[in-house]
């Protein structure tokens, strides 16, 4: 009987991610915010998809994740949910929806879990957030963690910049990664900080590291859905590989079906019932 590809496998869990890493295999993680889009990632074989609080500048059109709610969050996760069969999905806290103290951070993700069909939960934070880690993990909660450049900062950083660029910065990044660990994190989002501290913190670690614009030894890489896919085109990142044009092909497509209601081209007589 030939081999069952990844795809086709049974779910992927927590242990499994972690045994990723141990066998040197790459995490290709995506984020998806509606059914379709899980469902075609999913079927793709990407191993965890992530609801973003980027859902707050892709689908929202906000200019930061900032006034994103975990209403939101689950709303969108609970549709990915409906999509997805095998990919471990991860449900991305939004700001203020575990900061203020670890009980707010138990019931929010509590929520992601049973009411949006989570597997686990994101929340960025460094070492200030391992005590909230710990005790999500001690209730049965899986938590990824994010650290480097963290998007809910936005305010305090003036902007989205590069982080951990001199030694004493660095250090404290490495410092972070082993509290998340310590912590008991599953695995850590590594954003925006040189490849080379990465690499560190990769080999450091027990836990997989998943990148975005972290350089390419991490072990596994997330974008977001919208930049890969070219629908965000407004925006041009230098850590984004674009692998469609999706964003042209859209507006030349409705063009063209503006030019045939306009010329009585749509519908035809075999789009149309007699
Ligand atoms: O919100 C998001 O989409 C993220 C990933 C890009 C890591 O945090």
């Amino acid at each position: 009987m030939s081999k069952m590809s990844r795809s086709e496998s049974s779910p992927v869990t927590v242990n499994d991610i972690l045994a990723m890493k141990r066998r040197g295999e790459k995490i290709v993680a995506l984020t998806a915010y509606d059914a379709t889009f899980a469902r075609l990632e999913d079927e793709a074989g990407v191993d965890i998809i992530l609801v973003g609080d980027s859902l707050g500048m892709v689908i929202q059109g906000c200019e930061s994740t900032l006034p994103v709610t975990l209403d939101d969050v689950i709303y969108h996760t609970r549709a990915c949910s409906r999509g997805v069969k095998r990919a471990l999905l991860v449900a991305d806290m939004p700001f203020m929806s575990y900061q203020a103290s670890i009980e707010q951070a138990l019931r929010g993700a509590g929520r992601c879990l049973k009411e949006g069909g989570a597997h686990a939960v994101k929340l960025e934070g460094s070492a200030r957030m391992a005590e909230t880690i710990r005790r999500l993990v001690e209730v049965g909660i899986p938590v990824m963690g994010h650290i480097g450049m963290q998007p809910q900062m936005v305010r305090i950083y003036g902007g989205y910049s590069l982080q951990g660029k001199g030694e004493a910065d660095a250090e404290r990044i490495v410092r972070d990664a082993e509290a998340v660990q310590e912590a008991g994190a599953f695995s850590l989002v590594l954003e925006k900080i040189p490849l080379g501290l990465a690499r560190r913190i990769t080999e450091k670690i027990a836990i997989p590291t998943i990148g975005i614009a972290a350089g390419p030894d991490c072990d596994g890489q997330i974008l977001v859905n919208y930049d890969l896919l070219g629908l965000a085109d407004q925006f041009k990142f230098k850590f984004v590989r674009r692998y469609l044009e999706l964003a042209r092909e859209i507006r030349d497509a409705v063009k063209e079906y503006g030019e045939d209601i306009r010329s009585g081209r749509f519908p035809s007589a075999k789009e149309s019932f007699d």
